[in-house]
């Protein structure tokens, strides 16, 4: 089972909750900065970002779209803001376009309870790698 967990963050919020849902995951957390464009394939994608001025990052819609069906078994998506959930169905949308599966459930923290949520984001990502094989529980 291969997971990993990208993420876009200008300001580190983002990439906090990332990299507490990577270490839930038991994976390490790697920016878009650093893959630009999607490399390989995996089972599950956890991918987040968060709006500025109502839209997602350019960098990150870029990779969205450049992901495909045959590379990625489903996507779990993550974000934060000061209110809005835009990036999220922002995201759902370009996937649902192509057919990639997507949790329904997603991890949403407030940009300023971002050090409070980390330990929820880590049982988050804990959970859904539970899930994902009952059979080792
Ligand atoms: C220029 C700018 C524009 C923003 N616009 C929005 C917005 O439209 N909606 C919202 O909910 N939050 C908005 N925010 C808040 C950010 O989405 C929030 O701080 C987020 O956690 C930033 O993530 P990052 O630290 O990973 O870059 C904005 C922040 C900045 C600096």
């Amino acid at each position: 089972m291969e997971i990993k967990v990208r993420y876009f963050s200008k300001f580190g919020r983002t990439e906090r909750i990332a990299r507490a849902i990577a270490e839930g995951a038991g994976v390490t957390a790697v920016s878009l900065l650093d893959e630009k464009a999607p490399q390989g394939s995996c089972d599950v994608l956890f991918l987040g970002g968060a709006p500025y001025a109502n839209v997602m990052a350019p960098e990150l819609r870029a990779y969205a779209e450049a992901l495909t069906k045959e590379s990625i078994g489903k996507v779990v998506l993550f974000t934060t803001a000061c209110w809005s959930h835009r990036t999220v169905k922002g995201l759902k949308k370009i996937f649902q376009g192509k057919g990639i599966p997507v949790d329904d459930e997603y991890f949403y923290a407030q940009m300023l309870r971002v050090k409070d949520k980390e330990p929820d984001a880590r049982a988050f990502a804990e959970k859904t790698v539970r899930n994902l094989s009952p059979e080792q529980e």
